[in-house]
């Protein structure tokens, strides 16, 4: 099968298109032909090899040669043990350990994979899996976030962010977009109330507070995010840099005793329950899962460049056809 592959942590001219084995279920897993992946924070990650976090597989080489998570596509077979699925179902989500979607076949044991809505193309669905749960357990399960709340969305523009700002206007928040000039009006759009340029303006130093802080790309010191908190606010460190990371884990459980301030990691579960939960708000309009481009299985490495030279508003899709067309 053909399969983008790469050998290296770096640029995006490192993926490359190969002829690969085709993926052999076992007797618990599934094979999916895939239709449709999208490009997520983690694959940007795990190609560049950054932050350290990106390394846990592989501290010198990636472990997994292909990148892509988020798929949408049709079972091919199903392993004796399976029971869940078919031949022939049209399945979505995200595959355990974030890697194999950039390619024509995945194999997986379907935990984290439901049935697609007829409603949604293989496009829409492939670009809800990761960036979607992440939005309702930041905002719905773990943020709880209530009507008249100020909620602050630190890289409101990429993967996650878009479902995570219509999900906290839906309940009702005031809601602060945080991205680069590009893609504020874009931010705008999805109905947040603010947008904050991060090339020009620290969120932390402004003077605003808020009572959630979602952040998809975390930077700053845990003492710049308590700054920014209301009393009894809560930050969430999604993705982001690893040092700020360790610092939440150390500092986090005592800012949390002083200043009553929530300062935490958000780990969140590949699970089929959210999976489903977020679909069934897309397929009520609800919340939209926003495409921006569309690229074949070949561009990928230009899926990827488009990412992260900082164009993309909302999901990047890669449509994965036999003839390599979208
Ligand atoms: N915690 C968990 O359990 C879990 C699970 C899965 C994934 N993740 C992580 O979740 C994160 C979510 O990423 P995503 O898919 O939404 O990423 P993404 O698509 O790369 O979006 C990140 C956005 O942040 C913007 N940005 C860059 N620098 C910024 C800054 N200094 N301030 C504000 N915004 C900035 C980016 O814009 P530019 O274009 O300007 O760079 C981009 O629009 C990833 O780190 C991933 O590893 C966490």
């Amino acid at each position: 099968m053909k399969a983008v592959v790469y050998e290296k942590y770096g640029s995006p001219d490192l993926l490359h298109l190969a002829e690969v084995e085709k993926p052999t279920p076992n007797d618990d897993e599934i094979l999916i032909k895939v239709r449709a992946v999208s490009v997520n924070g983690s694959d940007r990650e795990g190609l560049t090899g950054k932050p350290l976090y990106a390394r846990m597989g592989g501290l010198l080489k990636p472990s997994h040669n292909i990148l892509g998570a988020d798929i949408a596509g049709r079972v091919e077979s199903v392993g004796k043990n399976n029971t869940e699925f078919k031949p022939g179902d049209e399945v979505f989500g995200e595959i355990p350990g974030y890697h194999g979607g950039f390619a024509e076949y995945v194999r997986t044991h379907g935990k984290t994979m439901a049935l697609k809505p007829a409603g949604l193309t293989f496009e829409e669905a492939a670009a809800i899996p990761q960036a979607g749960v992440i939005a309702l357990q930041g905002i719905c399960e773990k943020g709880k976030v209530e009507a008249g709340q100020k909620v602050l969305i630190n890289g409101a523009g990429g993967s996650a962010g878009p479902f995570a700002v219509q999900l906290a206007k839906l309940y009702g928040a005031e809601v602060t977009g945080v991205d680069n000039t590009n893609k504020l009006d874009f931010i705008h759009s999805l109905g947040a109330d603010h947008v904050i340029d991060y090339t020009k303006e620290n969120f932390t130093t402004n003077g605003r507070q808020y009572d959630l802080i979602l952040d998809l790309i975390a930077h700053r010191s845990v003492f710049s995010y308590q700054r920014a908190l209301r009393p009894a606010g809560s930050y969430f460190f999604v993705g982001g840099s690893a040092i700020v990371m360790f610092q939440i884990l150390l500092i986090g459980p005592l800012i949390k005793r002083a200043a009553k301030k929530n300062i935490r990691i958000l780990v969140v579960p590949q699970n089929r329950k959210d999976l489903i939960s977020i679909t069934q708000l897309c397929e009520a309009g609800k919340v939209k899962p926003v495409i921006d481009k569309r690229f074949s299985l070949n561009e990928t490495p230009e899926a990827l460049r488009y990412v992260i030279d900082g164009h993309a508003k909302g999901k990047v899709v890669i449509a994965v056809q036999p003839n390599g067309k979208t």
